[in-house]
């Protein structure tokens, strides 16, 4: 036992083998119901993280279920800063990550310290920040937003306030362009979206010329702008549930089409393969590394030692929980 102790603490996950003969997803489930515990997993993670969670969803929607859980335990199946989230909404409950490790490109592209010294620069601005954030980042910030609501929180905001908008310039630049704001915006990116080009979407659209083409919002601006749908990952998939269009390509991290698939089985979805390389051929990085850290044998040995748990230093939360529970209250 201590030494596995040791091991976890180390390598921020438990590696405890799993006897032969274990139903994985069938003992999971009993821990769920033994322990009240609650398991959240975000659409990016792998299918069956997604079929043994009691609910998945788009980041917004995960912040709603974190809310208004009764469980005693949430285990959040995704990335940190969504961990990080559900302990800010409910800090009475163990909030478990399967993997301390999974962390979050865009998340990183802004650090506390640096949007500090960047609000005193600019005095009399305020910050909206994108749910992509350390809970440090969302101490320093007025609202949070997400790529589902961001446009519906920012109408609310009086059309001359001075806003800095970040970590994601992406997403700032289309609420730009759509809202004719001019918000000051953060120069943070997501790895994998960023990696979508126009040139696979083209030549996607050239052999499927009837597929509706969706892509995230965190895409680069060529990107949506050649895109039929954009928005959040729970956007494009209500959108591909209700369409009757039989075809869609889809530039978001390729978990998704898990989802997408099972709702919608008579249906075709074609992943958008990160940039066209040399050779012509693209690679098959559209998956998030981090996301995909979450396995089914991490997610059992998280229940049943209820660790790796994920906590935030009171101070830091007594402030980052306010912006959050604003953009639930706008939302
Ligand atoms: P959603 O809010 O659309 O789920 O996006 C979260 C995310 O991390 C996208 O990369
Ligand atoms: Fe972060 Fe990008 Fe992974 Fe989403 S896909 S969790 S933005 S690194």
């Amino acid at each position: 036992m201590a030494q596995l102790k040791e091991n976890w603490l180390k390598q921020g996950f438990i590696d405890e083998p799993i006897a032969d003969g274990i139903d994985l997803k069938s003992e999971i489930r009993k821990m769920c119901r033994e322990k009240n515990a609650v398991i959240l997993a975000h659409y990016y993670t792998v299918g069956e993280i997604q079929d043994a969670a009691d609910f998945i969803g788009d980041s917004l929607a995960l912040a709603r279920k974190a809310a208004e859980t009764d469980a005693r335990i949430i285990v959040m199946c995704g990335v940190h800063f969504m961990a990080e989230t559900n302990k800010l909404l409910s800090p009475d409950k163990l909030v478990l990550v399967p993997d301390l490790n999974a962390g979050c490109s865009l998340a990183d592209s802004c650090n506390a310290n640096d949007l500090r010294k960047f609000k005193n620069e600019h005095p009399g601005y305020k910050v909206v920040s994108y749910v992509n954030t350390t809970a440090a980042v969302k101490a320093l910030t007025d609202v949070v937003v997400t790529s589902g609501n961001a446009k519906h929180v920012i109408d609310q905001l009086p059309v001359d306030e001075k806003i800095i908008f970040g970590p994601d310039y992406n997403l700032g630049n289309y609420i730009n362009s759509i809202t004719g704001r001019q918000m000051l915006l953060w120069e943070g990116g997501c790895h994998v979206h960023e990696r979508f080009s126009v040139a696979e979407i083209v030549r996607l659209k050239a052999l499927h010329p009837d597929a509706v083409t969706m892509a995230h919002l965190e895409c680069k601006g060529p990107v949506l702008a050649i895109s039929d749908v954009v928005g959040s990952t729970a956007v494009m998939l209500k959108y591909c549930i209700e369409s009757e269009k039989t075809e869609f390509i889809v530039a978001t991290e390729a978990g998704i089409l898990h989802e997408m698939q099972r709702n919608c089985p008579e249906k075709t979805f074609y992943p958008v393969p990160p940039e066209v390389s040399e050779g012509g051929l693209g690679c098959s990085c559209n998956e998030c590394e981090f996301m995909k850290m979450n396995t089914l044998q991490k997610l059992y040995n998280t229940l049943k030692y209820e660790w790796p748990c994920v906590d935030v230093d009171p101070m830091i939360a007594a402030e980052a929980v306010k912006p959050i529970q604003r953009m639930l209250e706008m939302s």
